[in-house]
């Protein structure tokens, strides 16, 4: 494997390992439980990670371009922002870097204005952050960036050990919007106990607004989202001696626009046992598996989110459209 990170090549087989063995545990237990139920971050292998590019420019897929537009058009003021609260060097640490299309605007530009800062993008993906830290490079030649793969409070606390200079957090994409709410403010104060008073986290949200204009981004035409949850079951096959049929699965998403909860479903299409290593696991005919919620907020319930978990919102940034909000928080 390899990854382009800034890891030992001997620790690479060993973590390897440890990651396969977390996958087959939570993918096992996922499916024990009633309702079934799988977790999204595993979407992301070489097929998901390609499929979720292809999502990003769909034309239902608004999210992405909404935020662009922000980091696009509205990147003196995100910068600006940032210098207000920094004078001297700090770590700007993106957590589920993605490809970075976004962040790349303010990278550009704070290096254009001879920022001193250490870029350290995170993702449970290796596959992508190699080919970020190549992209990147070649865009802005003088980027100081350390790559990070892993998961997001434990790679947090690898980027905290590597320097004690201030940090800067953003956690981009709706990402957030994948976490239950419940499980947003666990997070959320978790990433507060990381940090230091004076600190500050940049975090996209998707707001809630028009139910079909929600509904239709993740029931895209060409089936990509579609393809994006069944791929989890390929995954699962490849790496995990699976035998799921895949044509035996059906993708199916709701909205909900009263709690905002846009969730996405594979359901069973008749009854089946499916193998995984030595274990047997039981499809009844139209049984579901829990596949990811992509959650929804109201500017009020942001906020509310902030100062619930130890934070100050400070400032919005939105879209034009005013359909996505990439909110700045102070840690207090
Ligand atoms: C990464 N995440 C914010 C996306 C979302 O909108 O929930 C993942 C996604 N799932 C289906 N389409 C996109």
């Amino acid at each position: 494997m390899n990854t382009g990170l800034d890891y030992s090549p001997a620790a690479v087989p060993v973590l390897k390992a440890v990651f396969m063995e977390k996958f087959r545990e939570e993918i096992l237990d996922g499916l024990n439980q009633t309702p079934k139920r799988l977790q999204s971050k595993y979407f992301y292998d070489k097929e998901g990670d390609a499929l979720f590019q292809q999502i990003m420019a769909c034309p239902e897929y608004y999210l992405t371009r909404c935020e662009l537009n922000i980091f696009q058009h509205k990147t003196a003021q995100l910068a600006g922002f940032i210098r207000s609260y920094f004078n001297k060097e700090f770590d700007l640490i993106e957590l589920g870097a993605g490809d970075a299309t976004k962040s790349q605007y303010l990278l550009k530009y704070l290096a254009d204005q001879e920022t001193t800062f250490t870029y350290i993008p995170v993702d449970i993906s290796g596959n992508i952050l190699s080919l970020l830290k190549k992209r990147l490079i070649a865009v802005i030649p003088d980027l100081d960036i350390r790559c990070l793969e892993g998961e997001y409070l434990d790679a947090l606390s690898n980027a905290i050990e590597l320097s004690s200079k201030p940090k800067v957090v953003m956690f981009l994409g709706a990402n957030i919007g994948n976490m239950e709410p419940h499980e947003a403010t666990v997070f959320c104060r978790s990433l507060r106990e990381h940090l230091k008073p004076g600190d500050l986290v940049i975090i996209g949200f998707d707001l809630k607004k028009h139910p079909k204009v929600i509904l239709n981004a993740y029931n895209d035409q060409a089936g990509l989202t579609s393809q994006f949850n069944l791929n989890l079951l390929t995954r699962i096959n490849r790496e995990l001696n699976a035998n799921f049929i895949i044509e035996q699965f059906e993708h199916y998403q709701t909205y909900d626009p009263c709690n905002g909860a846009c969730k996405s479903y594979l359901v069973s299409l008749q009854d089946q046992i499916v193998t995984i290593g030595h274990k047997k696991i039981t499809f009844t005919h139209d049984e579901t598996i829990f596949m990811e919620i992509s959650q929804k907020y109201t500017l009020k319930e942001i906020d509310f989110l902030a100062e619930n978990s130890g934070f100050m919102p400070v400032h919005n940034c939105a879209d034009p459209k005013g359909w996505f909000v990439d909110a700045f928080w102070k840690v207090v």
